[in-house]
Formats: structure tokens, C-alpha cells, sequence
């Protein structure tokens, strides 16, 4: 089987390309990647020698780029998108343009060159927040409330559309809150990490409170590769571990691994519209496709800690360039709101 992978040297895209050649060592892997801040060839850097896999320079909204990718290619899995919801509340230009008009480009490029399977790799985001007791099962109504989950909203619906309209093979996965190695320090977990680790404080929004179900992104991969290869065309599968827990909870676990205390927690301004609460029913992958979480978030916290313990040179190379004026202006000298960024 031949695999296009977008977005593949991003955190969950470079983490699910080594689980897949890892299985299925026969298997070819395509990466297409625009190589965005948040894409880093150094996460697939124990591939580069392996036959089977490829890298090209390619963006999702250029059509030309998509073309020539598809040559040979039985499924795509798409995971190319801007994907940090700060990011979209500060200017959500880049997440309309890649996060819809360019998983259109390539659904729609893949349906006339008969891809025969197509994997959207969407987000429990699109359920909204959810009131306390609540689970979000497929069947849940949409309510995206930021930008960057409205973005993936409206591409999960396009897929849906596909489906319905063109019998397009796809499907739509819908994940919670993934953590693990490779993960760029902006989301919640990579961050507090490596501020702990440098010694900063560390920046909770409102009185962090707000929940998440995070899921380990080894785990998040192997589902992936469940439905890849078992899912059924149309459908819709929700993947998460299955405890939401709140953001004060994560930090101070991270804090005691590191041995900190917690006076270390700096209660910083609120984000914009956040969302209380993230939780989903996965009955559905467990039911159909046999798939089951097997990393709980104290082993995978360790395992992440340790992980980014041990690359200092990547946390440092993620946090140069175009990044660091980003890093500096929000997360270092706090005075800047998001909206002004
Ligand atoms: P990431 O930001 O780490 O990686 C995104 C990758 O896409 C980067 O390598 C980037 O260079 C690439 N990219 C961006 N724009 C592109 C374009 N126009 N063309 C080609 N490549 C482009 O993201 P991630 O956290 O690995 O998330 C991957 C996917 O999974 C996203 O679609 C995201 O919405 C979804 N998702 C993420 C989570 C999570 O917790 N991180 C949970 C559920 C779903
Ligand atoms: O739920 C799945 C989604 O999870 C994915 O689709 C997104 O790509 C991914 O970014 C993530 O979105 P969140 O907004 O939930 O993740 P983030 O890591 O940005 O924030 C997690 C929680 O932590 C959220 O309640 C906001 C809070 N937070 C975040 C940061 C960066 C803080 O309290 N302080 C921070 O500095």
C-alpha cells in the first residue's frame, strides 16, 4: 500500500508515518508537508534512510503540489492544517486558507484521481463545549466556538458532503486533546514542559478549570491506523481516552514529575471564548474496530517528560526563528492579549 501522508512532520502526522512504516515495513509512505513553524524534518530524521519513505515540499492549496503527489497512491491521511487555536484568535487567516480551502483542493484532486480511501483527521473541537456529565458521541451537534475548531468544522462537513455527493471513500476521525514526543511547545503540555524545565513560570488561562481528555499520541495513531485500514467509508469515529481532567490537574502533575511546586502556576488572562469542557463517547471505535487506549495520563506524562528532558536541542531549534518573537511577545512578557498579537 502506497500512503500519502499530509502534514507529516508536524507532532501527530510524524508520529503516526513511524508507526505505520514500524507495522507495515512493506508499506510506501508519501509526506507532503509545506514545512510550516510547526513542521520539522528533525521529527522523522530516523526515516530519512529507510526506502520507503519520502519527503516533498508541498502545500495542500497548491494544486500543482497535490498533483504530482498523488501519482501511485491507494489512501490519503490527511493531517496538513494550522492547528493551534491561540494562533487562530490572533488572525485566522492561514486556518481558513489551509484548514478549508486546502483539504477541499485535496479531497477534491484525490475523487478525480480515484483515491481509493481518504482519512480526515478532524477534532473532538467540533462538538464545543460540552456541560458537566455530557459526552459527545458522532451524533452530537456541531458547535465550533473558535476559529481554528470552526476551520475544522467546515472541512469535516465538506468530507461529509463528499461522501454523500460523490460516494468520495472517505472518513472522518474526530480526536481530543493529543500529547506525547514531537509536540510543538505551544500547546498546553510541550509548553508547561519546557517552562518548567527552563525554570519559568507557568501560564494557566482563568482559574484552569477547563477540561480535556487527553489522549496519548501513540494511542491516537494506532486508532488511526485502525480505521485506515478497517473503518468504513462514510462513517465517523471519535477517539479519546476517555477522562476529561482539568488543566490545573495536568499542570501540577507535570510540576510534581519535575519536581516543582506549585508556586511555579502563574493564573494568567482567560482565552478568548474557551471552551469549558472537551469529552467524548469513543464506544463506537471500541464497539466496531476493537480499538482501545492503552497509555493513562500518568505513564504518558512521564514518558513525555522524559522525552523532552532528553532533546534539548529540539526544544531549542523550535523555539528560534519564527517562533521565538511569537514565544517572547506572549508567553515570556505577558502583557500582550491575544487579539493584539
Ligand atoms: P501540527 O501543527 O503539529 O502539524 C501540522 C503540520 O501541517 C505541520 O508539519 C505543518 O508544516 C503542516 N502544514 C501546515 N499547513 C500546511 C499546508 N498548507 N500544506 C502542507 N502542510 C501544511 O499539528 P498536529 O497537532 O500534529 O495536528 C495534526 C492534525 O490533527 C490537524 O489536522 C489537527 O487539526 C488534528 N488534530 C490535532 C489534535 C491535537 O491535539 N494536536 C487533536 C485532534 C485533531
Ligand atoms: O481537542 C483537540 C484539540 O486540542 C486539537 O484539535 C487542537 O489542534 C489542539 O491545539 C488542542 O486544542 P486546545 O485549545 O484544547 O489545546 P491547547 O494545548 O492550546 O490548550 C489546552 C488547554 O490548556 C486549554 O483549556 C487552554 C489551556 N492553556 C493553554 C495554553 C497554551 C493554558 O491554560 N495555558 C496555556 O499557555
Amino acid at each position: 500500500m502506497k500512503i500519502l501522508v499530509t502534514g507529516g512532520a508536524g507532532f501527530i502526522g510524524s508520529n503516526f508515518i513511524r508507526h505505520i512504516l514500524r507495522t507495515y515495513p512493506r508499506y510506501a509512505v508519501l509526506n507532503l508537508d509545506k514545512l510550516t513553524y510547526a513542521g520539522n524534518l528533525e521529527n522523522l530524521a530516523d526515516l530519512e534512510s529507510n526506502p520507503n519513505y519520502q519527503f516533498i515540499k508541498g502545500d495542500v492549496c497548491v494544486s500543482a503540489d497535490i498533483e504530482s503527489a498523488l501519482r501511485g497512491v491507494d489512501a490519503i491521511v490527511h493531517f496538513a492544517a494550522e492547528s493551534h487555536v491561540d494562533r487562530s484568535i490572533a488572525d485566522a487567516r492561514a486556518f481558513v486558507e489551509t484548514n478549508v480551502q486546502g483539504t477541499y483542493n485535496l479531497m477534491d484532486s484525490a475523487r478525480r484521481n480515484r483515491v481509493g480511501r481518504f482519512l480526515y483527521v478532524s477534532t473532538d473541537e467540533v462538538y464545543g463545549s460540552l456541560a458537566p456529565g455530557d459526552r459527545a458521541d458522532e451524533g452530537f451537534p456541531l458547535a465550533p466556538n473558535s476559529p481554528y475548531a470552526a476551520s475544522k468544522a467546515a472541512s469535516d462537513l465538506l468530507a461529509r458532503s463528499f461522501w454523500h455527493t460523490y460516494a468520495f471513500p472517505v472518513i472522518i476521525t474526530r480526536a481530543s486533546n493529543n500529547y506525547g514526543p514531537y509536540q510543538f511547545p505551544e500547546k498546553l503540555i510541550p509548553l508547561m514542559i519546557t517552562l518548567a524545565l527552563e525554570g519559568s513560570k507557568l501560564p494557566v488561562y482563568g482559574d484552569g478549570l477547563n477540561e480535556r481528555d487527553w489522549i496519548f499520541v501513540e494511542d491516537h495513531c494506532r486508532a488511526l491506523s485502525i480505521v485506515l485500514h478497517d473503518g468504513r467509508g462514510g462513517e465517523i469515529y471519535n477517539i479519546g481516552y476517555g477522562q476529561p481532567v482539568s488543566n490545573l490537574t495536568v499542570v501540577r502533575q507535570i510540576l510534581r514529575i519535575l519536581g516543582r511546586t506549585d508556586e511555579a502556576i502563574e493564573f494568567v488572562t482567560d482565552r478568548p471564548g474557551h471552551d469549558r469542557r472537551y469529552a467524548l463517547n469513543a464506544a463506537k471505535i471500541e464497539r466496531e474496530l476493537g480499538w482501545k487506549p492503552e497509555v493513562g495520563l500518568d505513564a504518558g506524562l512521564i514518558r513525555t517528560v522524559e522525552w523532552y528532558r532528553s532533546h534539548p536541542d529540539w526544544i531549542q531549534e523550535a523555539k528560534s526563528g519564527e517562533y521565538r518573537e511569537y514565544y517572547e511577545r506572549f508567553y515570556v512578557n505577558r502583557g500582550t492579549s491575544l487579539a493584539e498579537i
